[in-house]
């Protein structure tokens, strides 16, 4: 799509991968650079637009402003814009407040006359030469300045989610001030990665792992369109998966979706690896290490099939994986294929719908790739994986009966080391404690605690310590997501 994309700099926090979003749902394309990278990156990736993203104190980018193309920077960092052109702020005029704005006529206002909005922030400037004011609050102040010359905008405020004025902001800016066209879709996604995959390919073969996730069944699929049989899956069963996940993997890639897959019965080298193991950290980095070494195995396995294939996705970039590096390491780089790097989730549900993925695959819940054994904490024994996996089958069965899992975006139990006292059958015993966890999606990255009714917890709860002798004692952890993990370990 040549350079028809706007390149959002992110200067941290949320907004930057919200506004990308909100581009991309409008069928913009876009792509992240953090505000840092080198500055000659933005002009070799010679971007149609660049939009501003974000609240932290970081210089603002020269570079950008000199590209020659147009510029939107939004909240504060359109206060860093104005000063980088020589502007001193006279002070905050108005802080966390709503307030009615009256746009003046100009491209980027175009079809918006006013608004309400809540400010975060608007400072005070004396506009530097080429500067006007291009919208006024009912205070009198002045909340957005252009350089209609230069094509510099900067707005101290957001677009923010489900803001229909921010979406034709945004989209004004795309379109009547970049000359970008609207033809990002998933569908057109899908032609064009086939026939980049078939150059890349050409007669070759590819092996790629799954885990039966979203991520890498929609990727499989994608791959499998491109290059047919000569694609082999291949699904590592680590025995740390949860009650009747490996079958279903199994059965959905080899039986529904007819893929080629080979199945590696990995569990007791995993259980073996993981032995006398009690730190959530090395149960991680061993969970990795030997998942690692079967893999290069089935490749050395498999000499015929000289490409290897990742299901990596954009938030996976955007993060930056430590585990890259690893992986850099072990498989040349040129014959790694990541043909949905640049998607982001929904795009992935999307993606995997179109090409038929079955709803059971892309509604699943998140599930870390350590699997149950940072969910088991202490060591990883064969016994508690077996309580452990129980007492999450239980939990998630009750979910699903009341309705709940649609509102949830993940729910499972984590047992936990300790031994209480209990009854059963008349007899005290001294059995584990098991906790449940709960969350919701909250905004663009956030997590909320699941506020279950407490009938549900009460029948869970009766149902694990009945049914799953081992366990005499269920909790609720109630931990905000804020500053407390979703996971345990
Ligand atoms: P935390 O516990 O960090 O989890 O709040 C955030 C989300 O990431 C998932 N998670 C993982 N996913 N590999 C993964 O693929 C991992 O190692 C991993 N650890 C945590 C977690 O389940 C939650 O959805």
């Amino acid at each position: 799509m040549d350079n028809d994309f706007i390149l959002v700099l992110d200067s941290g926090g949320p907004e930057a991968i919200e506004m990308a979003r909100k581009l991309r749902n409008q069928r913009y394309y876009t792509e992240i650079m953090s505000l840092g990278a080198d500055p000659a990156l933005f002009e070799r990736k010679s971007p149609r637009g660049i939009l501003v993203v974000g609240e932290n104190e970081k210089p603002f980018p020269r570079a950008a402003l000199d590209l020659g193309v147009p510029v939107l920077a939004l909240g504060g960092a359109a206060r860093r814009m104005i000063e980088a052109c020589g502007a001193v702020s006279e002070g905050v005029l108005l802080e966390n407040q709503a307030s009615q704005i009256t746009f003046q006529p100009c491209p980027l206002f175009d079809q918006l006359s006013e608004s309400d909005r809540y400010f975060t922030r608007v400072d005070g400037f004396a506009l530097p030469d080429g500067f006007q004011s291009i919208a006024t609050t009912l205070e009198g102040y002045s909340p957005a300045f252009a350089d209609l010359g230069r094509r510099l905008y900067g707005l101290q405020f957001y677009a923010e989610s489900n803001d229909p004025d921010g979406a034709v902001i945004l989209s004004n800016f795309a379109e009547k001030i970049c000359g970008c066209t609207p033809i990002w879709t998933i569908a057109d996604f899908i032609e064009e990665e086939t026939r980049f995959i078939q150059d890349r390919v050409g007669d070759g073969r590819a092996l790629m792992a799954i885990s039966g996730g979203v991520d890498s069944s929609a990727c499989a699929m994608l791959m499998r369109r491109a290059i047919g049989d000569r694609l082999t899956c291949v699904f590592i069963d680590n025995g740390l998966l949860r009650a009747g996940e490996p079958e279903l993997v199994y059965n959905t890639f080899d039986g529904e979706l007819s893929l080629k897959l080979i199945r590696v019965d990995a569990r007791e080298r995993f259980m073996e690896r993981l032995k006398g193991l009690t730190d959530p950290v090395e149960k991680r980095r061993a969970v990795y290490e030997e998942y690692m070494a079967i893999l290069t195995e089935v490749g050395q396995a498999h000499p015929e099939a000289e490409f290897f294939v990742e299901g990596t996705i954009y938030s996976d970039l955007l993060v930056g994986g430590a585990a890259d590096e690893v992986y850099a390491r072990r498989f040349d780089p040129g014959k790694r294929l990541e043909p949905i790097r640049m998607l982001f989730k929904d795009e992935v549900r999307q993606l995997g719908e179109l090409l038929g993925l079955p709803r059971t695959l892309t509604a699943r819940q998140p599930f870390p790739g350590p699997g149950l054994a940072i969910r088991c904490m202490g060591e990883v024994t064969a016994e508690k994986l077996k309580l452990l996996r129980h007492a999450d089958a239980i939990f998630r069965e009750e979910i699903m009966l009341s309705g709940q899992d649609k509102r949830l975006t993940q729910y499972f139990a984590v047992l936990d080391d300790t031994r209480t006292p209990g009854r059963r059958d008349g007899q005290y015993t001294r059995e584990y404690a098991c906790v449940l966890r709960a969350v919701t999606e909250q905004g663009v990255s956030g997590y909320t605690v699941g506020k279950l009714p407490y009938d549900l917890l009460d029948r869970v709860a009766g149902r694990i310590i009945a049914e799953v002798p081992g366990i005499d004692r269920v909790a609720y952890d109630i931990s905000p997501c804020d500053n407390t993990d979703i996971e345990w370990g």
